[in-house]
C-alpha cells in the first residue's frame, strides 16, 4: 500500500502575527523555531518514524522552495520528500499538491503542517481506517459546550455527544479525494479541511479517530508557549 502525505505549509501566519520571539529567516509560523528546528521540520519527522507512510509532498511558497531544500539535505530525510508550490488558500495548496500525485499512489493522507504534535501512532491508526473505509480524520469531543448564534444572540445548544472537533491527518483513498476536489473546485466551494468537500460528494461515510489535545494547531502567539511545554515533555519522555 502507497501512502502520500501532503503538509501545506504555503500560508501567511496572519493570526500568529510577526510579534514572536523566535524565528529562523523568517517569522512565518511554519517556519518558527521550537528547540532550535523549525515546525515544519517537527511536522515531518513525525511522518518520517510513521511506518505505513511512503513518501511526503509539501506545498510551500516559492520562495520557501530553497531554504527547506537544504534544511531537508541537513535532516538527512529517512523518506523521499518532494516540495511543490502551494496557492493562495489551504485548499489550493492541496490541490496543487494533489494534481502532482503519482495515480498508483492508494491513500492520501493531509495534515498541517504546523500540528506538529500529531502521534505516529494515531497517524497509524487514521491511515489503517481509511485503508478499510476509504476515508477517516482525526477528531476529539470538545469539553464546552458549543453554542449555535446569529449575531450575538444564541440560537440553540448543539449536543455535545453530536460533536468532534476536527484535526488532521484526514486521510482518503485518492481517487476519492481528487473527485472531492475537483467538484469543489466545480462548484467553487471552499472548505478549511479536505473532509467537508468529501461531505459533499455524499458517497462514502467518513469515518472518525481518536485525535488528541496535544494535536494542536499552532495559530496564535500563545499556542507557542504550549508547544514549548508539549516539546520539553516529548523530550523528557524520549530520555525517559
Ligand atoms: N496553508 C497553506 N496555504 C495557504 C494557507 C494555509 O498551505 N494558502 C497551510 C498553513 O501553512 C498551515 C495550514 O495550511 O500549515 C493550516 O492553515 P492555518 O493554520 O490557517 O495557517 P495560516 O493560513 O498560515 O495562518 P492564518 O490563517 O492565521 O493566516
Ligand atoms: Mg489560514
Amino acid at each position: 500500500m502507497k501512502v502520500t502525505v501532503i503538509l501545506p505549509a504555503a500560508g501567511l501566519g496572519t493570526r500568529m502575527g510577526r510579534q514572536s520571539p523566535e524565528r529562523a529567516g523568517t517569522s512565518r509560523k511554519q517556519f518558527m523555531l521550537l528547540d532550535g528546528s523549525p515546525i515544519l521540520l517537527h511536522t515531518i519527522r513525525k511522518f518520517f518514524c510513521s511506518p505505513s507512510v511512503t513518501e511526503i509532498v509539501v506545498a510551500l511558497r516559492n520562495e520557501d522552495v530553497p531554504w527547506v531544500k537544504e534544511l531537508l539535505a541537513r535532516e538527512g530525510a529517512a523518506k523521499p520528500v518532494r516540495l511543490e508550490e502551494g496557492g493562495d488558500t489551504r485548499q489550493q495548496s492541496v490541490e496543487n499538491a494533489l494534481a502532482k500525485m503519482s495515480p498508483d499512489i492508494d491513500l492520501v493522507a493531509v495534515h498541517d503542517a504546523v500540528r506538529p504534535f500529531i502521534e505516529p501512532s494515531i497517524i497509524e491508526r487514521a491511515i489503517q481506517e481509511a485503508a478499510e473505509s476509504g476515508a477517516a480524520i482525526v477528531g476529539i469531543i470538545p469539553v464546552d459546550t458549543v453554542k449555535q448564534v446569529k449575531r450575538n444572540k444564541i440560537n440553540g445548544t448543539l449536543s455535545r455527544d453530536r460533536l468532534v472537533l476536527a484535526q488532521t491527518p484526514q486521510v482518503f483513498c485518492l481517487d476519492l479525494l481528487r473527485r472531492a476536489f475537483a467538484k469543489a473546485h466545480e462548484d467553487g466551494f471552499v472548505g478549511t479541511d479536505e473532509s467537508s468537500l468529501v461531505e459533499r460528494l455524499e458517497q462514502v461515510e467518513v469515518s472518525v479517530v481518536p485525535g488528541s489535545d496535544r494535536n494542536i494547531k499552532i495559530t496564535k502567539p500563545s499556542d507557542m508557549d504550549l508547544a514549548r511545554l508539549f516539546l520539553a515533555e516529548e523530550l523528557q519522555h524520549k530520555r525517559t
